[in-house]
């Protein structure tokens, strides 16, 4: 069953929204509970994560994620590890290229689908953000009942 979760799970495409995109994410998404899974010391922070629908499998959705940063640095990509009941079912990275200043706001938007055959369960999505030191620098996790 892994071998096919592995296979046809997460069928992603990531890109870097423009800022001028974020009313529109804020005014239509749904807003999603999520985890901060940083330290307090990680020098950027997740402060909101979307949705832009209700999560289904055989329903492409979008993740939204929206971080600031307190520190000058380069985000250069994206970890994305899944577990189904916490166990660990795929692991990719994505490149994502930021940066930012200190106050700068980003946008990290991820497009996923679950196809039907996926097992029932409560699935989280790790999101880790990386940068040129492969070092952590913001790290936000969420959860969703498939
Ligand atoms: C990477 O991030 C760490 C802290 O998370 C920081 O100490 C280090 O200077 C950063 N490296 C670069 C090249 O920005």
């Amino acid at each position: 069953m892994k071998k096919y979760l592995f296979l046809f799970i997460f069928i992603s495409l990531t890109f870097c929204a423009q800022n001028s995109n974020l009313r529109k994410f804020i005014l239509t998404a749904i807003p999603w509970e999520f985890k901060n899974c940083g330290s307090e010391n990680d020098p950027m922070v997740v402060t909101a994560i979307t949705l832009d629908a209700v999560p289904e499998k055989s329903v492409s959705d979008d993740i939204t994620i929206v971080g600031v940063s307190n520190v000058h640095d380069k985000i250069i990509q994206a970890r994305i590890d899944v577990f189904l009941q916490n166990v660990k079912i795929t692991s990719l990275n994505q490149p994502f290229v930021q940066e930012a200043d200190p106050g700068d706001q980003w946008i990290f938007k991820y497009g996923s689908f679950i196809p039907n055959i996926a097992p029932t369960g409560r699935y989280t999505i790790k999101f880790t953000f990386l940068n040129s030191s492969q070092l952590q620098l913001a790290c936000a996790s969420l959860e969703m009942d498939l």
